[in-house]
């Protein structure tokens, strides 16, 4: 029987904060680390998709979630199975993307039954071929995307900026958060694996108002702010640009985020090690 992979949902309820960014950033790490490792894109702009070298998918994230009222529905395990394609030429050939299509919007005012538990039982089709499992989500507060997210995953990463929206997202995210791990909650075993502080001004640009919002963070959620601190560096944006992964960007930046990407791999998931 394969092990059933780690899945780690990157959340937060404000957009820009860097869930997309950190997902890619664990994947090319997770990837080099020797794991076959997978993203799932839950944001209809298709961003994680797009960084993954991916265009033009056949399928998408969008056919996992569909019914359609006509026809009786499929195993989404299945369908998910024939949804996974590897990233784009850029990324090492044991990265891996279910990708996403803007039309998967629509998904969010669906009322199709039991839609929001497709996540997980798709997830569970691809035990045999991935190790790791990084789910991008969209800026949302709460919703059925982001929930079928928080019920299929084992641990939530909930990156912040050191600002007020970074401070808000993770508040919010919290909140929604709870009410799937409360006693008889949708996802008992969630695990919030962390806070991680993003987009972090170096030098002279770290000013009064990101430590104001640093000790806010530190004092409302203590050591779940975790020891990593991925700064605010410019090679980030070729990755996005060119679709590769920070492991293959060049310069002395990107070692630093490379080097962050993987302390908090290993902090979101200690018993890595022994899963090559
Ligand atoms: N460490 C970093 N240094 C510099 N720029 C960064 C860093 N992390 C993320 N960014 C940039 O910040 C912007 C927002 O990041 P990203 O798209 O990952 O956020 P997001 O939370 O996924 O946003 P959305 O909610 O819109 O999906 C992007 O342009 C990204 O390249
Ligand atoms: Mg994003």
């Amino acid at each position: 029987m394969p092990e059933d992979p780690d899945i780690v949902a990157e959340v937060s309820e404000k957009g820009g904060v860097g869930k997309t960014s950190v997902t890619a950033g664990l994947i090319a790490v997770a990837a080099e680390h020797g794991l076959r490792v997978a993203g799932v894109d839950l944001d209809p702009r298709a961003t994680l998709t797009d960084e993954m070298g991916v265009t033009e998918p056949k399928k998408s994230v969008n056919d996992i979630y569909f019914v359609d009222p006509e026809k009786r529905p499929r195993d989404p395990a299945e369908i998910a199975r024939e949804t996974l394609v590897r990233a784009g030429k850029h990324w090492p050939s044991n990265a891996w993307v279910l990708p996403a299509v803007r039309k998967f919007g629509n998904r969010e005012t669906d009322a199709t039954t039991g839609m929001e538990f497709r996540l997980k039982r798709a997830l569970w089709g691809l035990r045999d071929l991935v190790d790791v499992i990084f789910i991008d989500a969209p800026p949302r507060p709460g919703g059925k995307i982001v929930g079928s997210a928080l019920i299929a995953s084992r641990k939530v990463l909930i990156p912040t900026t050191l600002k007020k929206d970074g401070y808000l997202g993770a508040r919010e995210a919290m909140a929604s958060i709870e009410h799937y791990t409360v006693p008889g909650g949708l996802n008992e075993s969630l695990e919030i694996a962390g806070i991680v502080r993003n987009i972090v001004p170096t030098g002279k640009k770290l000013t009064q108002v990101h430590r104001h919002w640093e000790r806010q963070l530190l004092e409302r959620w203590g050591d779940l702010v975790l020891p990593t601190i991925l700064n605010d560096y410019s090679v980030r944006e070729i990755c996005r640009t060119g679709s590769m992964p920070i492991t293959s960007a060049p310069g002395r930046e990107a070692k630093l985020l490379i080097s962050g990407y993987r302390d908090l791999l290993h902090h979101t998931l200690p018993t890595l090690k022994e899963k090559r």
